[in-house]
């Protein structure tokens, strides 16, 4: 007379408990007591194999950088250190698996692929972000290059809590120019770059300047996260007459936004932007002369005083 449908949750943790449920409310009807606890029931025990608890926060960003790194993706590297297995998949994410067979053994996401680190105009290496919660913050892991027989895993470290650092080896980064950002982009940002160093060259931008250049350059090309809002399009025509008042002052109003924007875009590329000679020496303001007539006494009743002497 049980005819129990047992419903397939999406995670497997879900699904057992409800048949654990089903199942004791059979053997125990009544008596059964419920403890709270954070169980698990041995999903994270390496030897089950299963890992759908990890639940990234983020998509990863899109493979990019030296094309023939782009072959890494869809592999995965690991590495055991003492007690804990490091699994690195590139351009998708690092994870971190506790080697116990303890019913509760830690396994967990050190970061998803998010940009590159670029030193010297070198790829040096891959931050993966965005890991499982540390406090307030995520975890956070930086994948550093270096040129090895074969690829693998070498080293980890957390230089800092829940900030780790491991390398990875491989044969693919040994040639000297193998890491060089410059040929991996574009022409038309190769020519900006150009550009930059032409206006560092000339001393018309500062360092800062120039480094704020580059930074756009990288980010545009999909190296870097990208900080900056997108900002959506204006699709009404900008020449189109103001319905009202308010209308107008709204317009007013964004378009002295725009400008503030623009000009801290300017101020922070460290291009002189004051306007010029925007006010026009102050003219004079005619102010009228306190009219003191001397002929005031004509009004007073000056002819009383005498009168009086
Ligand atoms: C990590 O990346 C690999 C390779 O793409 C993928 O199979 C796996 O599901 C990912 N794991 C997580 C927790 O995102
Ligand atoms: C930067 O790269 C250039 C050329 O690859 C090299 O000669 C120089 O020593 C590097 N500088 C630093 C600080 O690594």
């Amino acid at each position: 007379m049980h005819s129990s449908k047992v419903t397939v949750y999406n995670t497997g943790r879900r699904s057992l408990l409800f048949l654990l449920l089903q199942c004791t409310q059979f053997a125990f009807s009544g008596k059964m007591k419920i403890v709270e606890e954070p169980n698990t029931f041995g999903l994270n025990n390496p030897l089950s194999g299963q890992v759908n608890r990890l639940q990234p926060k983020v998509p990863p960003s899109p493979v990019s950088g030296p094309a023939h790194l782009h072959s890494l993706s869809g592999k995965c590297f690991s590495y055991i250190e003492s007690t804990y297995k490091y699994e690195f998949c590139p351009f998708h994410n690092i994870t971190q698996h506790e080697q116990t067979f303890r019913w509760n053994a830690y396994s967990g996401i050190l970061g998803i692929w998010q940009e590159w680190e670029i030193v010297n105009n070198t790829f040096l290496a891959m931050w993966m972000r965005e890991g499982d919660s540390c406090g307030s913050k995520s975890r956070q892991t930086k994948v550093i290059l270096s040129c090895g027989v074969s690829s693998k895993l070498a080293q980890v470290s957390e230089p800092s809590t829940c900030v780790y650092s491991l390398t990875f080896e491989t044969p693919l980064v040994c040639h000297p120019h193998s890491l060089l950002v410059y040929p991996t982009l574009s022409e038309k940002l190769q020519k900006e770059w150009d550009e930059a160093e032409q206006a560092r060259y000339e001393e018309l931008i500062t360092e800062q300047g120039y480094n704020n250049l580059l930074k756009d350059i990288f980010e545009e090309a999909g190296f870097l996260k990208t900080q900056r809002v997108t900002e959506k399009k204006d699709a009404s025509n900008p020449t189109k007459k103001f319905e009202s008042l308010e209308k107008c002052n709204e317009g007013f109003q964004k378009q002295k936004e725009e400008i503030e924007r623009l000009q801290a875009l300017l101020t922070q590329h460290n291009i002189p932007h004051e306007k010029q000679p925007a006010e026009k020496p102050q003219s004079p303001v005619n102010v009228a002369p306190a009219m003191v007539s001397q002929n005031s006494h004509l009004r007073g009743d000056t002819g009383l005083l005498s009168d009086l002497v």
